[in-house]
């Protein structure tokens, strides 16, 4: 995703490219807030890049993934022996990232003995290893990210007053897409272009019903899901054109309200051949009939699981925390059960 530039022409992205200008030359530490799928993580890639610190190491680390017993760890390092499994010296995230950026992605799901330790580090400049007696020294720039409205949470008494306090140096809001109409167009248009490489066939363009459609959807899982629907209409189409009935029934519908032609009744994005346990499909699980050699238990339920997550996302418009309340899981567990099945991380490389 490095390479990944934010494509607009609306004044929003154009407010939010003077702003990362502006802070990338300072090495202050910086607040990143918006909805999910808005880009969060794409701005602090590229204040990073455009800042005094591109040479040296950006190391993201979405700490709403990471089991609450293993946070300390990985952030910081452990000594060989500190406890069990701690076979060997193991180097944290934040030493890894010392001279250059760490990313703490998803800020507002630390739990708040975490917050208590990272607040040290960053006060003090330095920490000290799960195990350890020294202190070792680090210069690293926080960038943080939430679609969790953290005031909320400080008045909570869930989220540190005092970091947050010590991230929000720079606040830096992304917009979400309903509000930058003047931008789906072009962002359509460029992800058609960035598939092409990865399909045999490629279409070149939507049919304007198809953009009109586009245009009405209020896109609450944002740039994301925009993504994810230019992918999905790409695998259907056959031509070089993506048409209305080549998008999701909800983005049709939306186009249908806002006065464009009759939702006409579609193709899922499951009837590709194989996305066997895609959104709403049906998933066909194989007899428990062992005459014919082993089944592979972790195969079958990781299938279940996966079915069930993205039948979820898709209700949730990709939107992960309604997607977990859906599923009766917490966010945390999404975001771990997602990244288990290579989905997260899908994403998050896209
Ligand atoms: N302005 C933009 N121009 C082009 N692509 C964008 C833009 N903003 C976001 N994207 C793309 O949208 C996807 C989501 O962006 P990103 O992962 O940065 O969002 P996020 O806010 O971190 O989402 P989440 O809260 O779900 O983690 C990425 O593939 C990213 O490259
Ligand atoms: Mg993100």
């Amino acid at each position: 995703m490095g390479s990944r530039k934010i494509l607009g022409e609306s004044s929003a992205v154009n407010e939010l490219l003077k702003l990362i200008g502006k802070v990338a030359g300072a090495k202050t530490n910086v607040l990143v807030i918006g909805e999910s799928g808005t880009g969060k993580e794409l701005v602090a890639r590229m204040i990073h890049e455009s800042g005094p610190l591109k040479e040296k190491p950006f190391i993201p680390v979405n700490c709403g993934a990471i089991p609450e017993t293993l946070i300390e760890s990985e952030m910081f390092g452990h000594r060989r022996g500190s406890f069990t499994g701690a076979v060997n010296e193991k180097t944290g995230l934040f030493e890894a990232a010392h001279g250059g950026t760490l990313f703490l992605d998803e800020v507002g799901e630390l739990p708040l003995s975490m917050q208590v330790k990272l607040l040290r580090a960053i006060q003090e400049r330095s920490f000290r290893k799960v195990g350890g007696t020294e202190d070792i020294r680090v210069d690293v720039r926080i960038i943080a990210a939430t679609n969790r409205d953290l005031e909320a949470a400080v008045a909570k008494g869930t989220f540190r007053e005092d970091l947050y306090y010590r991230l929000n140096v720079i606040l830096i809001k992304t917009p979400p897409l309903r509000e930058r109409q003047g931008d789906i167009r072009l962002l359509a248009e460029q992800f058609l272009k960035r598939c092409a490489p990865r399909f045999k066939h490629c279409p070149t363009h939507f049919t304007p019903e198809a953009i009109a459609a586009l245009e009405a959807h209020e896109w609450p899982g944002n740039i994301r899901e925009l993504e994810n629907v230019v992918e999905r209409a790409v695998t259907l189409a056959t031509t070089e054109t993506i048409t209305l009935d080549q998008l999701p029934q909800g983005i049709q519908a939306a186009g249908a309200r806002a006065g464009g032609a009759p939702v006409t009744p579609s193709r899922r994005s499951t009837d590709v051949p194989g996305q066997s346990a895609g959104a709403g499909a049906t998933l066909v699980l194989p007899p428990a009939d062992f005459s014919k050699g082993a089944l592979p238990l972790d195969q079958i339920l990781a299938d279940v699981e996966k079915m069930y997550l993205l039948a979820a996302l898709e209700h949730s418009g990709g939107v992960k925390k309604k997607a977990a309340d859906l599923l009766g899981i917490t966010f945390r567990s999404i975001r771990y059960r997602l990244s288990k099945l290579g989905m997260e991380k899908e994403e998050d490389e896209k």
